[in-house]
């Protein structure tokens, strides 16, 4: 993987956004499109895949297992796969960089592999609890030696066949719940997972794209039972890939706390599981319209058009959080820029993301004049009423690119620069970001 040198940069308020653009594929669903293509047997191809370096982590581990992978001078990727079953021994370690769901789902598929694998990622990945994937795999028949605390550097040497599971979420995590069902495709039998908190549903909605067998039942609390009969025979696909929610959460709230802005985003995944936020800013009182609504590749999609809006405080529910995890830190910067208070809590996860968000978003919003305390599981913001915060400040961004970009976008309501420690982190998810502000109308800032 490339390994950046760190670039500061100042973020300025510079008036009104205003245009429309599109952000990179979805990132979540660009894994899960190379991982099955590659389980597939034949040539599939993608369209609108992620290029950044999280997917190409994947792309490389999947290739390094005997997928032949290729990205054509137009854009779209082919792969041809080698079968569900037919993963080969990688010949060195897989780095998976800064990608939990690289790390997370890839153990999934060798767990049920009669392969050795090593996965390696840079420092905050390394930091990242693997012990909720490491449990449930073990419980297959996967043999793991992992770092202390249950982290990167880790081998996992799989089992083929493994012994299918019955296994019941103890955390919300659309990642672990992908690595079970990862790892069923290539066992006997049914795998089942229960899920009692509903999270992003795209490797059930994939799998059935390519052909498993997979059933989801709920029960009257909301409880799914996910079903997934094992020695699957994936067929190849042609897959387009919606833009990422996550990413267009940062146009959106560009434009909310801008005074005059516009800014309509096409093509951005709607799937309900990833829609939390734009709920949450609605109910604060953004101006969103929905347009164009369509379906592309088995997910919802539509355009976007956010206006600058008075936003008041809300009380986010916790049950809310899985379908915004992602979105807390930008959302954290619209609360802080609302009248009233925000409360969140339930959030605990936020501290084991690619850094703790909850103690790095109190630290950055503080430092930038914001009302923001920090609780065990959330943060309590009071709002600046929609005046411009101070600014004035460096933000430590720790190898985290939702850090790096949430206060990118409150640059632009602030009175003096924000500055951005170090940018390269955004290429794991938004290659382009900085060009998209620009694009809107966001004054370019030197490199400092
Ligand atoms: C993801 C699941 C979420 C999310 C991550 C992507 C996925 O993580 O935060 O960015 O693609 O499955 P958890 O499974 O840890 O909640």
């Amino acid at each position: 993987m490339s390994r950046h040198h760190s670039a500061s940069r100042n973020f300025l308020a510079s008036g009104p956004l205003r245009g429309t653009v599109r952000v990179p594929g979805d990132k979540s669903i660009s894994h899960r499109a190379l991982m099955l293509s590659a389980l597939a047997i034949g040539k599939s191809t993608i369209t609108g895949l992620l290029e950044g370096e999280d997917v190409l982590a994947t792309a490389a581990a999947m290739r390094a297992m005997g997928a032949q992978i290729d990205r054509g001078a137009d854009g779209i990727w082919t792969v041809h796969g080698v079968g569900v079953g037919g993963l080969m021994q990688p010949a060195a370690a897989l780095d998976m960089g800064n990608s939990g769901t690289s790390a997370r789902l890839l153990m999934g598929l060798v767990a049920s592999h009669g392969i050795t694998a090593s996965f390696i990622g840079d420092a905050s990945l390394s930091r990242r609890p693997m012990g909720r994937v490491i449990d449930p795999l073990s419980l297959i028949g996967a043999e793991f030696t992992a770092s202390p605390g249950g982290t990167l550097p880790l081998m996992v040497r799989g089992l083929c066949p493994a012994v299918p599971i019955d296994y019941r979420l103890p955390v919300a995590s659309a990642q672990v719940k992908s690595a079970i069902l990862l790892a069923g495709l290539n066992m006997p039998g049914i795998t089942q997972v229960i899920e009692p908190i509903l999270t992003r549903d795209h490797s059930e909605r994939m799998l059935r794209g390519f052909g498993a067998d997979l059933s989801v039942e709920i029960d009257g609390d909301g409880v799914r039972t996910i079903r997934l009969v094992g020695e699957a025979e994936l067929q190849p696909q042609n897959i387009e890939v919606p833009g990422d929610p996550s990413s267009a959460a940062f146009p959106v709230v560009a434009a909310l706390i801008t005074p005059g802005s516009e800014v309509t985003v096409t093509h951005v995944g709607m799937n309900p599981t990833r829609t939390g936020i734009y709920k949450m800013l609605e109910a604060m009182g953004a101006d969103l319209t929905y347009s164009n609504e369509r379906e592309v590749g088995g997910e919802p999609v539509a355009d976007i058009t956010a206006r600058y809006s008075a936003l008041t405080g809300i009380e986010v529910p916790p049950n809310v959080a899985p379908s915004m995890i992602d979105e807390f830190p930008v959302f954290f910067v619209a609360a802080s820029m609302a009248s009233g208070r925000t409360v969140t809590n339930g959030l605990e996860e936020l501290r084991v993301k690619e850094s703790d968000r909850l103690a790095l978003m109190a630290a950055g919003l503080t430092a930038i004049g914001a009302k923001a305390t920090e609780t065990e599981d959330g943060l309590i913001i009071d709002g600046s009423g929609g005046e411009p915060l101070e600014g004035g400040a460096t933000i430590i961004s720790a190898l985290d690119h939702r850090i790096a970009m949430s206060f990118a976008v409150a640059g632009q309501n602030c009175a003096r620069a924000v500055t951005v420690d170090d940018m390269s982190p955004i290429a794991t998810s938004f290659p382009g970001f900085e060009a998209m502000l620009e694009d809107l109308g966001a004054e370019k800032c030197p490199i400092i």
